[in-house]
């Protein structure tokens, strides 16, 4: 069985975890083969949590891949946008480094640097398709010395503190989401018209029911407008729901070791990485399923 003990107050966070926010898993290798028990077991335990953290893991590319598809089928995401390289040999395998083909360190201006600062955005992978992800997991191989933490965010916490009245009005409305958004927000737009064209905008009530039976907010930096409003209008709401849900109080930060795998459900999720310095190597991986 699944052994998991809730992580409150971490010395990195500004505030305690939400209590039932991330999970920390025990005496458990994500490299052995997931049977459907403990694939449920998983699943009940990503319904309670919408964080969990595993240490000391050690996964060859295949291995994490095996693992994420004893979840789901695996999403390919932006990548079907932007491939700069595929240094890991997988579609499904974003490679999350500051590293070209040949794991050498790029420099600040390179294509795969820019595109990647987006992840510094609070956002929830691939909600700009549908399906979106359910679960994304990111592995750990080098960290740099400081900075380059990744933040989690609770968006079912965050719907529970508003008001009802509030509550009731979100649940009517919807916003689009749009792959390129993020980078456009950055000033990053060397796409070409195949590129812009290749996923189409998708629509996605802006709360979402998340299959534990909470309400969970789905915003973040694909979402680029609200149906039924002006763009300003629309983007100023969305701006004032991520402050709001972004607040410490239901944020937490994870400092990375290598061998930390971390899980998190998207759906009910957001994440940000952290600025680091980028003439330092930081090399993570990360699987992802398909909500579907
Ligand atoms: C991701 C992501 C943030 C980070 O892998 O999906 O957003 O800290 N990563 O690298
Ligand atoms: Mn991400």
């Amino acid at each position: 069985m699944l052994q998991v003990t809730a992580m409150r107050a971490s010395t990195a966070n500004a505030a305690p975890t939400p209590p039932d926010f991330v999970g920390l898993v025990h005496d458990f290798d994500t490299a052995a083969p997931v049977d459907a028990e403990t694939a449920r077991a998983i699943d009940d335990a990503m319904t309670h949590y919408g964080v969990l953290v595993f240490r000391a893991q050690s996964l060859t590319p295949q291995q994490q891949l095996d693992f994420a598809s004893a979840l789901g089928p695996l999403d390919v995401g932006f990548k079907r946008v932007a491939k700069p390289h595929n240094r890991l040999g997988h579609d499904t395998l974003a490679d999350i480094s500051n590293l070209d083909e040949s794991g050498a360190i790029v420099g600040r201006e390179h294509r795969r640097i820019v595109g990647n600062i987006a992840n510094q955005l609070w956002h929830s992978d691939s909600s700009f398709q549908r399906p979106s992800a359910r679960y994304s997991m990111l592995y750990a191989v080098v960290v740099p010395p400081a900075g380059g933490q990744t933040e989690f965010a609770d968006m079912r916490a965050a719907f529970e503190a508003l008001p009802a009245d509030q509550q009731a009005w979100l649940r009517e409305l919807k916003a689009e989401h749009d792959a390129l958004h993020s980078r456009f927000l950055l000033g990053d737009t060397e796409y070409d018209a195949a590129q812009r064209a290749a996923i189409a905008p998708t629509v996605w009530p802006l709360v979402r029911q998340h299959p534990g039976g909470r309400s969970s907010l789905f915003i973040g930096a694909h979402a680029s407008r609200i149906l039924g409003m002006t763009i300003a209008e629309g983007r100023m709401l969305l701006l004032d729901l991520l402050e709001h849900a972004t607040q410490p109080a239901f944020v937490y930060r994870h400092t990375w070791q290598p061998g930390d795998l971390v899980m998190w459900d998207n759906r009910c999720t957001l994440h940000r990485g952290r600025r680091f310095d980028f003439s330092q190597r930081r090399e993570l991986r990360r699987a992802t399923t398909l909500d579907a």
